[in-house]
């Protein structure tokens, strides 16, 4: 393959859920790029692109106006190039036919994963983070959270309000999948009243204690912000075999509010509500912050490529750009910092 003073053609694609930020960084590559006359091609749909042959030229016409932009100019899928049978001849063949020197890819745990395999049997690419879960380890933020976290504190401004005036238990369920970092950084936006996350299993006996003493205070109203893959401890569980395989799934998250709400009625008599935020989390327009960062990453990620940093991710440190290997990324979930659950904590009654 080329020495990184032959970079003439880059190829970036988005893979995985989309998260507001994406298109900020596209355009971060294709500007960037161009300091260097060097081309840019969105693969589009992922993988997908590549392996069919889906690429076109990304162009300072084409990006322009993305940036307050959600989702992903160039479409995203999930699909998996390793999976069942690698698909690296049909990978070669599109690598050749369009000229790639090296591609970037955008993605959270599972498009880096392929990414590393995919680098490993020969193809010059470097990562970019991305997914509104904050879950990725090698980075401290991944683009997409702020924006998340900024929309469910709206919705628990507006759920406030309307559960004030009527006196009732509001149950928030948020993404985040195997980590709290959105439930957290919600809950303490919002002014939750409990938040639970998936490192730290709930007990529902709790939850209502603290709802009835809320009560007692005079506060009849109560705040609760719950992640999708928050799960009861095991000496009070209450989910069903077939609710706990749905709630659950690997594919598919989510309903845990739902049936917590149930029990929280039951429990305390007190009326309760259940709102699950779902996609809007990840729609929409990116804050400035993500749109900072995406742009930061983008650019970032083609400085590797000039520097043939190959195999690496681009990543914020502190305030700082820097590389680290795609296998310490992909290397499990990044679980939410203690002391960030400990501040929503102060908070819980
Ligand atoms: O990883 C981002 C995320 O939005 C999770 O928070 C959520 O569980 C999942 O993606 C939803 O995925 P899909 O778009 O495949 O339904």
């Amino acid at each position: 393959m080329n020495s990184p003073s032959e970079i003439r053609t880059i190829g970036v694609l988005t893979g995985g859920g989309d998260a507001p930020g994406l298109n900020a960084v596209l355009r971060a590559v294709v500007r960037r790029a161009m300091h260097d006359r060097i081309r840019v091609l969105g693969i589009h749909h992922g993988w997908r692109g590549l392996i069919e042959g889906k690429i076109e030229p990304l162009t300072r016409y084409s990006i322009s106006g993305i940036l307050p932009r959600g989702g992903t100019i160039i479409g995203t899928s999930r699909i998996n190039p390793l999976e069942k049978d690698p698909k690296f001849e049909r990978i070669r063949h599109n690598w050749e036919k369009f000229g790639l020197d090296a591609i970037i890819v955008v993605g959270g745990e599972g498009t880096l994963s392929a990414s590393l395999d995919v680098w490993r049997n020969g193809f010059p690419l470097v990562g970019v983070p991305k997914t509104i879960d904050n879950d990725l380890r090698g980075t401290d933020y991944t683009f997409g959270f702020d924006t998340a976290v900024s929309i469910a504190a709206e919705a628990l401004d507006r759920l406030h309000s309307t559960a004030e005036s009527h006196d009732r238990v509001m149950v928030v369920e948020v993404m985040g999948r195997h980590a709290g970092w959105i439930a957290a950084a919600a809950g303490i936006a919002g002014g939750a009243d409990i938040v639970l996350v998936p490192e730290h299993p709930f007990r529902l006996s709790k939850i209502c204690e603290i709802i009835n003493q809320r009560k007692k205070m005079g506060r009849f109203f109560s705040i609760i912000v719950v992640a999708e893959d928050a799960h009861p401890h095991s000496d009070e569980w209450f989910l069903t075999e077939e609710e706990e395989k749905t709630v659950y799934q690997h594919t598919r998250m989510g309903g845990i509010g739902e049936i917590l709400g149930r029990k929280i009625e039951e429990k305390t008599g007190i009326a309760t509500r259940v709102s699950i935020l779902g996609y809007i989390q990840r729609g929409g327009t990116p804050t400035a912050f993500d749109r900072i960062l995406a742009t930061r990453l983008g650019i970032k990620a083609v400085d590797m490529i000039l520097d043939g940093e190959f195999g690496k991710m681009a990543a914020i440190r502190g305030t700082k750009m820097v590389s680290v290997p795609l296998a310490e990324a992909i290397s499990g979930v990044k679980p939410l910092d203690e002391e960030l659950y400990r501040a929503a904590q102060v908070f819980f009654g």
